[in-house]
């Protein structure tokens, strides 16, 4: 039997393109590891009405572990005109098959290192070395979502704070509302997490990233426990950045900064500036982890009008899957492997088009897992 059980989700798009270049690498690595397909995608939400079709998560209930590529999303009303004659008008709603699985699998940790890599040509500067945590399960995108707005919850939301009172005269079709929930147990953990890292890896300090001068209920709580985590980590310097300015700063100085750490959707928008000042899109891993899952995948999208053409950079998902090496406790590939992309990145021989270079998508891993 195979050591590990691995989840394999191509999606659609480009996500194909890119694990194909993951199943290189890792074949070059000898990972001794079962891979195991799964259905997902846009494909699944036209025929099923469903992206995310139970008999995937039920698969992926059973492996250690899962890599994911890229799944394509459109709004509502596009999705709904897509899918089969006699799934229409059943109420069906699409639902990004990502969030569904960091909802169902409880993924609540998301981690994004946004490092300069020596030799490559789109660096915003040489000294970058970024590592976003994000709270990954609540806040606005926990689904909570009206449109139109019930008279009885914005009449009871206005009983209890004032400033509600002038959408209770509104017409509930003007009015939409979402609703940013936010834990004691998930700051705390988040904050918690993002302090142990820096300490482990040697980061200078922990930035914490909210805007509690005006949601000061739900960043308040944000601050205040990774106040209290900063207590705990002495050596690890600690700072508190509205998010705006932060913004301004990172562009600025972003060799200043190390750590970062955030509530959900402010985390997904830093981390995409971070990405970008080392790269870009081609250039972003994220982990997913749960107590007793993790799910790794690039942060670029499906792009279906690249899918097939191995145009983009894979740089991405080999990065994805070195975090996965790391989480199944294989350190000593991860090292191997993450050597192999620095190098093949230093040389600068062997370039994707957003780099300005002629590669495909398999050249590039090819040219890794040679230096494997
Ligand atoms: C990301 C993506 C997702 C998010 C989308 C696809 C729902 O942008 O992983 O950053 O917003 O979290
Ligand atoms: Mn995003």
């Amino acid at each position: 039997m195979a050591k590990h059980k691995i989840g394999w989700l191509p999606g659609d798009g480009v996500g194909r393109d890119v694990l194909e270049a993951a199943q290189i690498v890792l074949d070059k690595l000898a990972l001794n590891a079962e891979y195991i397909h799964g259905e997902v995608g846009w494909h699944y939400w036209c025929t099923e009405g469903n992206a995310l079709p139970e008999r995937t998560v039920e698969m992926l209930k059973e492996t250690d572990a899962c890599l994911f590529g890229a799944v394509t999303s459109k709004p509502r009303e596009d999705a709904e005109r897509e899918l089969l004659p006699e799934l229409q008008n059943q109420g069906l709603a699409y639902q990004s098959a990502i969030l569904q699985l960091r909802q169902k699998f409880d993924l609540h940790t998301n981690i994004r290192p946004c490092k300069a890599y020596p030799g490559n040509p789109l660096n915003y500067r040489s000294d970058i070395d970024l590592v976003v945590f994000r709270e990954n399960t609540e806040c606005l995108y926990a689904g909570v979502e009206f449109h139109p707005l019930p008279q009885e919850v914005i009449r009871t939301i206005a009983e209890h704070h004032g400033n509600a009172q002038k959408y209770v005269e509104m017409a509930p079709e003007d009015v939409a509302v979402s609703l940013r929930f936010i834990t004691r147990q998930r700051c705390q953990s988040i904050a918690q997490q993002a302090f142990e890292y820096a300490r482990h890896n040697g980061y200078a300090s922990v930035t914490v990233v909210e805007k509690p001068n005006v949601t000061r209920e739900t960043s308040g709580m944000m601050i205040r426990e990774a106040r209290r985590a900063a207590k705990r980590y002495s050596e690890v310097n600690f700072y508190e950045a509205n998010i705006d300015h932060l913004c301004m700063w990172l562009l600025k100085n972003p060799q200043s900064y190390a750590v970062l750490v955030t509530t959900n959707l402010f985390g997904d928008i830093v981390s995409k500036m971070c990405v970008q000042l080392v790269g870009g899109l081609g250039f972003g891993a994220s982990a997913n982890i749960g107590d007793s899952y993790g799910l790794f995948e690039p942060i670029h999208g499906s792009a279906p009008r690249l899918a097939g053409k191995y145009q983009v950079n894979p740089i991405g998902i080999i990065r994805a899957v070195v975090m996965m090496l790391e989480y199944l406790h294989e350190n000593d590939m991860a090292r191997t492997l993450e050597n192999a992309i620095a190098t093949v990145l230093m040389e600068g021989r062997v370039r994707t088009q957003d780099m300005g270079g002629e590669a495909s998508t398999i050249d590039i891993a090819k040219a890794i897992a040679e230096r494997i």
